[in-house]
This record gives structure tokens, sequence and C-alpha cells, in this order.
């Protein structure tokens, strides 16, 4: 039997603006504690869907529970019990990093006699020592993106929704902010964060890939690869586009697609390998490296819209309900 509860409970959950559907019967849900990530590309409806279950957006139709609480009857519970770091985080640029938490410390009715202790506290976890009296016009993107975190964190709580919380800062701090991620659900609490980096997938327990208001995928980041077939190689051949037509469609070849400089081919086993280089240099290519490599979350992305695309109506792939 399992004994997990769940921070958050959606099912077929939608949003239209005008005949729009922006969020198109989405389900999923996140045990306490764990970190799901959500994927897709810009338009795909991963606002949207923070927004109605922070309580800020009513749905069109399904239904959400947060900690428990029912978004469309419970909004105003839910947003005590939560913090939200919005994709265009809400910082006062003319106030100082201990004024911004001083005033979300306000706003989430910190009680006063707890509020300095938790400021100091929040500087330190999220590595803000230092520069409590910078002014935040005056911080980087990454401590901006830290400072917009404690904010969020002021009222300790029991879930956070975080949208987009790393776009445009470097992978080491990106890293570093993943980190601060992991240790606060270490503590207990649960997590949905937004991205485009497919990279960043990898630290979350479950991911849902959205795409044009649809959840295409939910599982691990481990069942995600394991579900695309056939066997991955990447390829250093120039010039990378021909490369790609030549392929695209030969024998023994599922798929194609070009990652930055070298061309990832998925082929239905790994005997045919030995033909590719053939293949390439007849229709007078040079062909570099060709090795054998694990499947990215972003090469799952493409082959999951592409089959989206093919059979619009498919259902989603769904991680089994977690038992333990
Ligand atoms: N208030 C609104 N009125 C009309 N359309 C909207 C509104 N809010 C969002 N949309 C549309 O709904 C779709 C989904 O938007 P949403 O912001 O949820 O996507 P997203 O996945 O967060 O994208 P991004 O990665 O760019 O942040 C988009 O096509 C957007 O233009
Ligand atoms: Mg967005």
């Amino acid at each position: 039997m399992s004994t997990t509860r769940l921070a958050v409970e959606v099912d077929k959950l939608s949003r239209r603006f005008g005949d729009f559907a922006a969020v198109q019967e989405v389900s999923f849900y996140i045990p306490e504690g764990e970190i799901f990530g959500l994927l897709g590309p810009n338009g795909a409806g991963k606002t949207t869907t923070i927004r109605m279950l922070c309580g800020l957006m009513k749905p069109s139709g399904g239904r959400a529970t947060v900690l428990g609480m029912d978004v469309m009857r419970q909004a105003e519970g839910i947003k005590k019990r939560i913090g939200y770091m919005s994709q265009a985080f809400s910082l006062y640029d003319d106030l100082t990093v201990v004024g911004n938490l001083a005033f979300y410390a306000a706003v989430y009715s910190v009680p006063r006699r707890e509020r300095q202790a938790r400021l100091e506290e929040l500087v330190q976890v999220t590595n803000l020592t230092g520069l409590e009296h910078r002014l935040v016009r005056h911080l980087s993107g990454a401590m901006r993106q830290r400072l917009a975190l404690a904010c969020a964190l002021v009222h300790r709580p029991d879930m956070i929704f975080l949208d987009e919380p790393t776009a445009g800062v470097d992978p080491l701090a990106r890293r570093a902010f993943w980190d601060l991620i992991y240790s606060m659900a270490g503590q207990g609490v649960s997590v949905l964060a937004t991205t485009h980096y497919m990279d960043e997938a990898e630290y979350c327990n479950t991911v849902g890939m959205m795409y044009a208001g649809r959840m295409v995928a939910v599982a691990s980041p481990a069942a995600l690869r394991a579900r695309l077939p056939g066997v991955l190689y990447q390829l250093d051949v120039r010039p990378i586009e021909r490369a790609q037509e030549v392929l695209e469609g030969s024998p023994g070849v599922l798929d194609t697609s070009i990652h930055g400089a070298l061309l990832h081919v998925v082929l239905a086993e790994a005997a045919v390998e030995g033909e590719l280089q053939p293949r390439l240099e007849a229709a007078g290519l040079e062909v570099g490296r060709i090795e054998s490599t694990e499947p990215s979350l972003e090469d799952v992305f493409i082959s999951l819209v592409e089959d989206r695309e093919r059979h619009p109506a498919a259902s989603s792939i769904l991680a089994p309900p977690v038992e333990d």
C-alpha cells in the first residue's frame, strides 16, 4: 500500500483564453517533498498551469488540489502555504536585499518577533551574505534570482512554485541554484519548477513535458530516456545539414536531429552503425567521430513532439502511481 501523501494532484486541468486553449486536460501529481520539473518550449502553457495551481487564475475545466486544498474554492488558503517565484520575479530595484526580504515578510505576515532571525537565515541559505545592504538594481542576475527565491521562502512554505528560476544565468550559477532547491526538497518542501533547459530536468524526481497546451509525457528522467526506441549515436560530420538529408529516412535510421555541432541519429539497431560512414562518404561528406551516446531528455522531447504531430490524439505516457 502506498502511504505517499500528495502535495499536488491535477486532473484534466484546462484553461482557455477566448477560443484559444492554453492548457488542455493536463494531469499529474507531485508526492510531498519531491521535485517536479515542467518542461516545454515558449507558449507550451507552463506559466498558465502554475498560475492556476497558485490560486492566481481560475481554471476553465478540470480540477486540482495543492496541499490538500482545492484551487477553485480554497485559493486564499493555498496562497498562504505556498511560495511563488514568478517568471518576471517581482523584486523592488530601489530597495536593498534585506529591504525586499522585510517587505515580503510583512506581506506574508511573518510574526514581527521572528522576522530578524528569518531574514538572517535566508540571507545565509541563499548565499547573499555580505550583500544585505546592496540595492537590488546593483545585483547580478544570479544574485537577483537567489534573492527572489529567498523572498518566496520567507514564510516557510510547504511547497514552492518556481517559474523559470534560472533563465538567463550561467551554468555554474544554475547548478548552485539547483543545489539550493535540492536541499529544500531534502527538508520536505515540495517543488514545481519550470525550465527551458533540458539538462535541469535531471535534477527532478519527475518530469512533465508540455507542448502546445498538452502534457505529452510525465515520468522520471530515466524512464523517459528509456522509452526512446532504438540506439542513439552522435556524429561529427560536415556539412551537418547535408548529412541529415542523406541519413534521414535511410534504411535502419529511425530519426535524426541536429544538436549544436553534432548530428544525433537514432538507429533501429547497433548493427546499422557500420553503414553510416560509407553512406555519408558516398555522398561526398567528411566524417569525423561516430560514437554511441545516452539519449538526452532533449532527444526524448523531440521524439515525443514528432509523435504528437503525427498522431495528435495520442495519449501521454504517464508514470505508474508511486508505490513504496
Ligand atoms: N492572459 C492571456 N490572454 C491570452 N492568451 C494568453 C494569456 N496568457 C497566456 N496566453 C497564451 O497562452 C499560451 C501559453 O502561455 P504560457 O505563458 O502559459 O506559456 P509558457 O509555457 O509559460 O511559455 P514561456 O516559456 O514563454 O514562458 C501562449 O500562447 C500565450 O500567448
Ligand atoms: Mg512561462
